[in-house]
Parts: structure tokens; C-alpha cells; sequence
């Protein structure tokens, strides 16, 4: 008998449902072509759901979601609703309730995308940014002093843990062992100035390195530096480990570098024994264009390729979806933003789709 996997559908704010949708059915083309059934179940959580409702999210979600063995999400975020309210309320609260430890973010210019850096292609720009995704600035710790006065003083802290630094570290060793690349891992920081939380990261990382990976080259750079290379010289990374509120601010970079948000895919992972995973196109609802089939889906197809091999261990089949990615991206569209692709939402899934049943 086949087997089934059952996903959790969570469409979210604006043009998330419609991107979600073509996830969905490339990912259906995928379990029909690789002897797989896929169960899928929807849910209404976003910012319509809440205008109408004023509840955000269920207090069982988080327990209802365990059920499932991935969460498929399409963005949150809605022009309603002040910002904050649905990305604490939805978004990092299921990261921290579901203990989804790392935010894995491929950067990976496809054949026939357009990067803005001048001279760089495909063999240039193919690393992996592994971000801690429970603790540092996002754990909301902080308050006001003599609110709303002349006087007022804002507090937020960051708060990291040796164990957090531990087990994404663990998660960004493997993965640098298992890609089999330049078998290079880099700590991006700020060791000159967070000399607490980067001199923790730092002691964790060669403590770490020493003892367990000696096959593996250990490499620090400067958040800020970072930033420069990503730049000017892309092909100088392998597999990155950083922190939560830096991974955030690179990641939005390393999406531009590879062609922008229309196609950088996220995953929220909890690697651990029945642990559940959440995967995401990282680039927020854009609600302007909702409705109208121009939105890029792609990043969401990235998403779900990524939900594929990590949750289901549907290798064979996520790296098929991959394949046929790349073969749209470099043979059928014109451009990777909205209203440029010279197709539609749907038609650039319905494409990526057949290529997934041709067997590309
Ligand atoms: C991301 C987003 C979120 C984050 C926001 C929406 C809370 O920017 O997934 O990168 O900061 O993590
Ligand atoms: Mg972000």
C-alpha cells in the first residue's frame, strides 16, 4: 500500500493562500509520480480569521498541528492588522511551541534567474544559511520603563542559551558533513561587540568542531562583513550558522542574491524525534497583489521541494520538484517578480507540475 502523509495547510494572509495552492499541486504531482499519498488539511488562521474573530490562534494549534507529519504554510502578515499581532501571535508562536530550533534558508541562484550581482551565476551562489530559530532578540524579553513619558526607556534582551547554541550547531555540522561540499561551516557574528552571546556561540562552535567534526573547516565572519561577501564574493560560502535576529536581516540579502523573494524558500525545522516541521516562501503576503495571479509561486515550490526531502524523506521526489523548477525558471519565465514572469500564478505551477510528471 502506499504510503500517506498527512500536511497541515496553513494559507495564511494575502497572496499566501495562492502560492500555498501551487505548492500543493506540484507536491501532489510528486506523490502521484513517486508512489506516495499526501492527506491534506486546511486551516483558516491568518488576519481575516482574526478580524472576524478577534482570536489569533487557537490555544490547541500548536497540539492539533503535532498531529500532522509537516505544516505547509503560505505567508502571514495583513494590511489590517498592526504588525506584530499575526507574526507573534501565528508565526514565531508555532516556531516556539513546536520547538522548530532552525530556520533553514537555501540560497541558490536557479538556472535563467536574474541575480543584481554583476558577474556571478548559478556556480557562484549555492549555499545554506542555517539561522537559530527559538531564541536571541525573538524571545520577546524586555519591557518599558515610564511608558508613553518624557523619560521612557525601552529594554530588549537577547537571550541565548549554551543548549540553543548546541543543537543548532549540531543540525548546521551535519548538514555541512552530508552536502559534501567545500565541507566549510561559518559562524557569522559580531564577537567585538555581543561579547556574551557571541563569546557563548563561539566557545559552543570550536568546542563543538574540535570534538566532533574534525572534517570539517570551522570559519567566522562579522555579521557586517558577511554582508560585504555575500556580495562581492558569494562562492566563498558553503553552509552558514548564525544567530536569529542576524540570520532574519542575511537571509532577506541572500534572497535578493538569488533572484528575490519570489523564489527564496524557508523551512522552520524541529529535527528532533517527532518533531514537526513548518516550511515557508520567506517573502511575506505582498497583499497588494492578491487575487490576481501575477504573485510568484516559486518560492513556495522551493518550500515545499524542502518538505519533501526534510519531513517525508521523499528524497527521490524533492529532488525531482528541484529539477523542474530549474527547468521552468531557466526555460519558461521571463522573471521572477510579480507581473514579469510572462505567466501566470497558476501557470507557472501547472508547468513546474507537468515537468514533475514528465520526469524531467
Ligand atoms: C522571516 C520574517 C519573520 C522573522 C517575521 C515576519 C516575524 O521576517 O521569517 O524572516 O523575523 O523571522
Ligand atoms: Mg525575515
Amino acid at each position: 500500500m502506499a504510503k500517506t502523509h498527512r500536511i497541515a495547510l496553513l494559507g495564511g494572509d494575502g497572496t499566501g493562500p495562492e502560492v500555498a495552492l501551487e505548492g500543493k499541486k506540484v507536491l501532489d504531482a510528486a506523490a502521484a509520480k513517486y508512489g506516495f499519498k499526501l492527506e491534506w488539511e486546511d486551516f483558516d488562521w491568518g488576519g481575516d480569521r482574526y478580524l472576524a474573530t478577534g482570536e489569533v490562534l487557537p490555544d490547541s494549534a500548536a497540539d492539533t498541528l503535532r498531529q500532522f507529519d509537516a505544516i505547509f504554510l503560505g505567508a502571514i502578515g495583513h494590511p489590517n492588522v498592526k504588525p506584530g499581532i499575526l507574526e507573534k501571535g501565528i508565526l514565531l508562536r508555532l516556531r516556539f511551541e513546536l520547538q522548530q530550533y532552525i530556520n533553514l534558508r537555501p540560497v541558490k541562484l536557479y538556472p535563467g534567474v536574474w541575480t543584481p550581482l554583476k558577474d556571478k551565476g548559478p556556480e557562484h551562489i549555492d549555499f545554506v544559511v542555517v539561522r537559530e530559530n527559538n531564541e536571541g532578540l525573538y524571545t520577546g524579553s524586555g519591557g518599558f520603563l515610564k511608558y508613553g513619558t518624557p523619560e521612557e526607556v525601552a529594554v530588549q534582551t537577547s537571550i541565548q542559551s549554551r543548549a540553543g547554541c548546541d543543537r543548532c550547531l549540531r543540525f548546521a555540522f551535519e548538514l555541512t558533513r552530508n552536502r559534501n561540499r567545500a565541507k566549510t561551516l561559518t559562524l557569522v557574528g559580531k564577537t567585538n561587540v555581543l561579547t556574551y552571546e557571541y563569546d557563548l556561540w563561539e566557545r559552543a562552535f570550536h568546542a563543538m568542531g574540535e570534538a566532533e567534526y574534525p572534517d570539517i573547516k570551522r570559519d567566522y565572519n562579522h555579521v557586517d562583513a558577511c554582508c560585504m561577501w555575500f556580495v562581492k564574493n558569494p562562492e566563498w560560502y558553503d553552509v552558514i550558522v548564525v544567530n536569529n535576529m542576524f540570520g532574519d536581516i542575511i537571509t532577506d540579502l541572500g534572497a535578493m542574491i538569488q533572484g528575490g523573494m519570489g523564489i527564496a524558500a524557508g523551512g522552520n525545522l524541529n529535527p528532533d524525534e517527532g518533531g514537526v516541521s513548518m516550511y515557508e516562501p520567506i517573502g511575506g503576503s505582498a497583499p497588494k497583489y492578491t487575487g490576481k495571479n501575477v504573485i510568484n509561486p516559486m518560492a513556495a515550490i522551493g518550500a515545499g521541494a524542502m518538505l519533501l526531502e526534510h519531513s517525508l524523506g521523499e528524497k527521490k521526489a524533492a529532488d525531482a520538484v528541484e529539477r523542474a523548477i530549474m527547468k521552468t525558471t531557466a526555460e519558461k519565465m521571463k522573471s521572477q517578480s510579480a507581473g514579469q514572469m510572462g505567466m501566470g500564478t497558476t501557470e507557472v505551477g501547472d508547468c513546474v507540475a507537468q515537468f514533475v510528471a514528465d520526469g524531467v
